[in-house]
């Protein structure tokens, strides 16, 4: 399975304006209207509860289940999550990164999005499970937000697929691979 990490950041690495704003509200339109794009070509997109818990009532954000899709949440609970379980569309597991993606596999998904934030990317990264990110840069600096990855060792090498600037300010999106 194809596993394509998606994320939005600061030119300091930022996910978040600080500590836990919505990133609507400083991502650029042309983001959304990538990201809106992307979604659309998958259908499957994983996050941890950290992210779902941001993005749960924002309609803007899509996160009505759909019946295109299944989402999957992870979760060291995921019977407090029972309220919003729609099967095949909207679900939370208690999975590890590898068991989650083995299952998935024989259920016969090819890719996945993952739209997590920094402590399941790192879980993902840490198993080698990544094949490719594709992360569009604000140029804009937070000093303080949550980071694309946890504080822990890192080597990850990647390979740039392609770089695209989508409006004048300068925003970047950079596609790379994992090597
Ligand atoms: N800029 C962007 O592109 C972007 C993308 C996504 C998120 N965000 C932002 O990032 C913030 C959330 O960051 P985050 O790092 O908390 O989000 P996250 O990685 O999506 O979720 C982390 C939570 O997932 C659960 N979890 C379950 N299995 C896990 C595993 N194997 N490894 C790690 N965590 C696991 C844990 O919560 P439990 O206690 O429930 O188990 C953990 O606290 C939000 O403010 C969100 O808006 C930004």
């Amino acid at each position: 399975m194809k596993i394509i990490l998606l994320d939005v950041s600061s030119l300091d690495g930022k996910l978040t304006k600080w500590k836990g704003s919505n990133i609507y509200e400083w991502s650029s339109a042309e983001d959304f209207a990538h990201f809106q794009k992307v979604k659309k070509e998958n259908n499957l997109l994983v996050m941890g509860s950290g992210t779902f818990e941001k993005v749960k009532d924002l309609e803007k954000a899509g996160l009505k289940a759909e019946k295109e899709r299944l989402r999957i949440v992870l979760t060291k609970n995921p019977k407090e999550y029972q309220q919003y379980v729609v099967p095949g569309q909207l679900e939370f597991s208690d999975e590890q990164p590898k068991e989650l993606v083995i299952r998935l596999k024989k259920q016969g998904f090819r890719q996945m999005l993952l739209v997590s934030g920094g402590k399941v990317a790192t879980s993902f990264f840490k198993a080698s499970l990544i094949n490719e990110l594709w992360l569009t840069l604000e140029p804009r600096i937070f000093g303080i937000g949550e980071p694309l990855v946890q504080e822990e060792e890192f080597d990850t090498q990647l390979q740039l697929l392609s770089s695209e600037i989508l409006n004048k300010q300068g925003t970047i999106l950079l596609k790379y691979k994992v090597l």
